[in-house]
């Protein structure tokens, strides 16, 4: 496996250096407050693959409620703070949701209105706030908006999407697009519609067509979809590539550079994404979120490294980067990221912390390759991401140490995986998104019928049941760390400053707030590693949790610390709670 060729993901030699954009942030930060989406832990719902109530082996929202007490707070809980729901609403499905036909609806694939209302209810009950997934840059080329502005250029949405005229006829008199840009998902992000004699724009599939941003009437809509979905519960939005929602208002093509392995990193992406209306944008939907005390915001940042991501950081809206998901399993380029992502943030921006989501390949897989540890290494990142500074995002599975599963090409389910090749290298999203081992059942207690994608081979012994009984598995683990992260200030809204490494293959990061220290030394090395613990903070360390519960023998070592091969462990000062 590539990590590198996930499709989302630019290997470090093709990253370039970032844009500029606006440095201002949207209101002023400060130092951030105590909030939920601060403190608190978001799990990453994939609603097709997380539990199936009537048999037709695609997940639904009656399913997510009959098991919402594994992610509550309950002895059997996780004890997440929000779920990230994936898109929910009605589409023809060719990206698995992320096409959308009515933004304002359930799709009755996963339930009914009813479904929704009583997920609302029975999550808030367990004090879980639930975040849906917005796509507003883009329709299904099957909504309505899409089909009335697809067939001429005077219906009431003919301006609703980016329409352009040909730049002139190619040599065989076809019709050539307005500029350069690419689809992400291969080929041009344009398309010609003979019914207008004009093109319209998609950054994703054909089918995906982008909406106009700069068309107050599509702003209106979307906002007014917005407040409904908050007027029914939702209590914050993921928002999907929401800085490609702007584009260039004179769509220049953007500047081309050297060859790279996909034609899209070919361009440099100056104008179609990252655009100064950006921030207009943003604070309008703040200002319709803001309304309702306590709802948050985050973005997807469709690339871009933590520079950017901070840039568009505010206050309860949050930015994804991705910049320790792409690391390679390895002491120093965890903290070269560390450092880079602190020193983009500040202490007065707070970034989110991402190891996995349903375009990238899962922890375990991504970061063991084909080594032995697999699972040891799944638990020291588990350390990693509830242990940083930032608010941590938890996919589905991963408290389970899921893999990635392999899907024959007959059962490819992810569009632009169907025409990967030489000349489109992509990674099929599909591996991640494998259904939910619940137990060790027939269909893994996630359906009772035909699972939609391909369980994971190992559901057998890796489900749900057979490790909440095991202490010492790696959901015992999670839900360790979980607890102890929301007990511990320095932990859930802490500053963090990285330590010299004490050994070679070793990180070491302190987390402070006030009165409350945590130390979390992490050992991304096969062998064990031997270290003094001194920090000039405290003489004397307890650990609070650890990746095994039995520590090796010796792990007071005179006054070191010894840890085992990928083991990690979170500390605080003697004495301290
Ligand atoms: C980003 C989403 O995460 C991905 O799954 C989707 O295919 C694209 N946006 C297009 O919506």
């Amino acid at each position: 496996m590539d990590p590198t060729a996930t499709g989302l993901a630019r290997s470090p030699s093709e990253v370039e250096s970032e844009p500029v954009v606006e440095a201002t942030p949207l209101t002023s930060t400060g130092v951030p407050g105590d909030d939920w989406w601060q403190r608190g832990v978001i799990y990453q719902v994939y609603p097709r693959s997380f539990a199936d109530s009537n048999g037709d082996g695609v997940g639904d929202l009656p399913g997510l409620v009959a098991h919402l007490d594994h992610l509550g707070h309950g002895p059997d809980g996780l004890g997440v703070d929000a779920i990230w729901l994936s898109p929910i609403y009605p589409s023809p499905g060719l990206d698995a949701g992320y096409d959308i036909s009515d933004h304002g609806a359930i799709d009755p694939l996963f339930g009914t209105d009813a479904d929704f209302e009583r997920l609302v209810a029975e999550a808030h009950r367990r004090g879980i706030r639930i975040i849906l997934d917005l796509v507003l840059n883009h329709t299904s080329d099957r909504h309505p908006w899409f089909v009335s502005s697809r067939a001429g250029r005077t219906g009431p949405h003919a301006d609703w999407y980016v329409w352009r005229d040909p730049a002139g006829r190619d040599r065989s008199g076809r019709p050539r697009p307005p500029n350069n840009w690419l689809s992400f998902f291969g080929g041009s992000a344009w398309t010609y519609e003979p019914a207008r004699e004009q093109f319209y724009l998609h950054t994703f599939l054909t089918e995906q067509p982008d909406l106009d941003w700069r068309s107050p009437a599509v702003r209106e809509a979307q906002y007014a979809m917005i407040r409904g979905w908050l007027d029914r519960g939702a209590d914050g939005f993921r928002l999907d590539v929401f800085n490609a929602l702007v584009k260039d208002a004179e769509l220049r093509s953007n500047p081309t550079r050297g060859w790279r392995r996909r034609p899209w990193d070919r361009q440099e992406h100056r104008h179609d994404k990252d655009q100064p209306g950006l921030r207009e944008v943003l604070c309008e939907l703040r200002a319709i979120v803001d309304a309702r005390p306590g709802r948050m915001t985050v973005g997807e940042l469709f690339e871009g490294g933590p520079a950017v991501a901070a840039t568009h950081t505010a206050d309860r809206h949050l930015v994804f980067d991705f910049g320790l998901l792409e690391q390679p399993w390895a002491a120093p380029a965890y903290a070269r990221a560390i450092r880079e992502r602190e020193a983009a943030f500040g202490p007065g921006r707070w970034p989110t912390v991402v190891l996995s989501n349903h375009d990238r390949s899962r922890t375990a897989t991504r970061l063991a390759g084909s080594r032995g540890d697999t699972d040891e290494i799944a638990r020291a990142a588990a350390v990693v991401l509830l242990t940083q500074r930032g608010t941590p995002f938890l996919y589905y599975g991963e408290e389970l140490g899921l893999r990635d599963v392999e899907i024959p090409r007959g059962e490819i389910q992810d569009p632009p995986a169907r025409r990967a090749g030489l000349a489109f290298p992509w990674w099929n999203r599909d591996q991640c998104r494998s259904p939910m081992p619940w137990t060790a059942g027939p269909g893994a207690g996630f359906t009772t019928g035909r699972p939609w994608l391909r369980l994971t081979p190992d559901s057998a012994i890796r489900n749900v049941e057979a490790q909440a009984a095991d202490a010492d598995s790696i959901l015992a683990l999670y839900r360790r760390l979980i607890a102890v992260r929301r007990v511990t200030p320095a932990l859930n809204r802490g500053d963090q400053v990285l330590l010299p490494a004490p050994a070679a293959e070793v990180l070491a990061y302190l987390r402070q707030a006030g009165a409350s220290v945590a130390l979390t030394v992490v050992n991304f090395g096969r062998r064990p590693a031997r270290f003094e613990l001194s920090t000039g903070v405290a003489t004397a360390w307890r650990p609070l949790v650890t990746t095994h519960l039995a520590l090796p023998a010796g792990f007071r070592d005179g006054g070191a610390v010894r840890l085992g091969p990928h083991e990690a462990a979170v500390f605080v000062p003697t004495g301290a709670g």
